[in-house]
């Protein structure tokens, strides 16, 4: 177990938020290096999502620091489009990722005044573990690092097909089936609205209230957030929300009591933004089914007490983060849950030279925003070192 590589900045994670940092670093000339598990950058949006997939949010909001979207893109980027956009990205800033390497341990050595990081070279024939050491370490893994499903009683006895939502790609191996996707954020829905269009009998599991939303309402909410506090926006938003989707309640849909940008900012459950999953729940072809209990045989068993059989269940209920298990001696930063601790806009610094970047709920704009901060910082203190 050999030092391998002594770097100034060392990023976990190639998603976007890593990217971006090293754009930055690597525009003020800082060394660093990206270790990043998969074996490829974006694995999210190269590998874990649905091809249907676009950016919910306005270009303008998407965009990573130093490189606008060519003008040429619509207002709504696709999958493909952003996936391209950041091929050039990488070749533009000539980043190159450390792939296959999975980080099992970060810790600050007080003595060296560096940063230990422990990752297993998946590639390598015995899966060794390599040891590289830094001055400053960016935690880039994601919200979304780690797929979840519910621990509900007897999913192991369930005869039919069962995936996380980041597994499914399209509707074509549905058709005629009876499915349910538990869940009802945007990938949820917006599988639900996929399984639909492709011929499945659908089913949404919904368990909390949601805000529904157009893309429209909340373009038009993080513009006037320029202007206005977030509870006029959020006041705003819900008022148009009732008059354009009228009583969800009717479908089995509740509003909750908060706003949905104080929702997001608070709890980071993100509104789900309607691209037409909701005209098919009011007309019946996509039903709304309460919380699932438990699963026996081939049948699943809502809250309500109330079964019914389905072929397959597609669990689109989020992620975890494991942060926690491999960061060691943090008490500032991020918290159990691997989010961090203090609040916009100072979500991104912790001590020791710890940094991350992309976690503070506010999507690809708050981890621009992060990037160059983080960029900014290192630039300020090196010439202090
Ligand atoms: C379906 C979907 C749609 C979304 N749409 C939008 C949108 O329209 N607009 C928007 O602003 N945001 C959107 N988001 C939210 C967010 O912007 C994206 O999830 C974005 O990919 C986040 O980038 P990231 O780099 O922070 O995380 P990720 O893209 O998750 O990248 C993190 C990387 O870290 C790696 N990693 C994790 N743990 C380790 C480890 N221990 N060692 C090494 N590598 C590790 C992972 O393999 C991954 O490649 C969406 C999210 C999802 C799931
Ligand atoms: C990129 O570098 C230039 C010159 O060093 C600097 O003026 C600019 O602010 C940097 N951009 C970002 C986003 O860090
Ligand atoms: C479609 O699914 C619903 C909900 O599970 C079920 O009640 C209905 O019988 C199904 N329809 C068909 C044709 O299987």
């Amino acid at each position: 177990m050999a030092m391998k590589e002594e770097v100034v900045v060392i990023v976990v994670g190639a998603g976007p938020s890593g990217l971006a940092t090293a754009a930055c670093l690597n525009n003020f000339s800082i060394p660093n290096i990206i270790l990043e598990r998969e074996d490829c950058f974006a694995s999210l949006w190269k590998k874990y999502s649905y091809d249907r997939l676009h950016l919910h949010l306005a270009k303008q909001f998407c965009q990573l620091p130093l490189k606008p979207f060519p003008t040429t893109y619509p207002t709504y980027v696709s999958r493909d489009q952003f996936l391209r956009y950041l091929d050039d990205y990488v070749s533009h800033f000539k980043i190159s990722p450390l792939y296959k390497r999975s980080v099992e341990s970060a810790e600050y050595d007080e003595v060296a005044k560096a940063w230990i990081v422990k990752a297993r070279n998946l590639s390598s024939s015995n899966n060794e573990i390599e040891v590289y050491s830094s001055k400053c370490l960016v935690v880039a893994t994601g919200e979304t690092s780690d797929a979840f499903i519910p621990d509900v009683p007897g999913l192991n006895t369930y005869v039919g097909d069962v995936i996380h939502s980041t597994r499914y790609k399209n509707g074509k191996s549905y058709e005629n089936k009876n499915v349910l996707v538990v869940g009802s954020g945007n990938s949820g829905m917006e599988i639900a609205l996929d399984l639909s269009n492709s011929g499945a009998n659908t089913s949404v599991a919904v368990r909390s209230p949601v805000h529904i939303l157009t893309r429209e309402m909340v373009h038009m909410g993080l513009v006037l957030m320029k202007y206005v506090g977030r509870d006029v926006v959020d006041s705003l938003v819900v008022m148009l929300s009732k008059l354009w989707f009228g009583d969800l309640s009717k479908c089995g849909i509740k509003r909750p009591e908060e706003g949905p940008f104080a929702s997001k900012i608070k709890y980071g459950k993100y509104p789900v933004i309607d691209v037409g999953t909701y005209q098919k729940i009011k007309s019946g072809e996509i039903q709304v089914l309460p919380a699932i209990a438990s699963v026996r045989g081939n049948d699943v068993v809502f809250e309500d007490g109330k079964s019914q059989p389905f072929d397959a269940i597609i669990f689109a209920t989020g992620f975890k983060r494991s942060t926690n298990k491999w960061l060691k001696g943090d008490e500032y930063l991020l918290n159990e849950d691997g989010l961090p601790k203090p609040t916009f806009p100072n979500d991104w610094k912790g001590t020791n030279g710890l940094y991350c970047a992309g976690l503070a709920r506010r999507g690809l704009y708050g981890a621009a925003m992060d990037a160059q901060n983080i960029a900014n910082h290192i630039k300020q203190t090196s010439l202090l070192l």
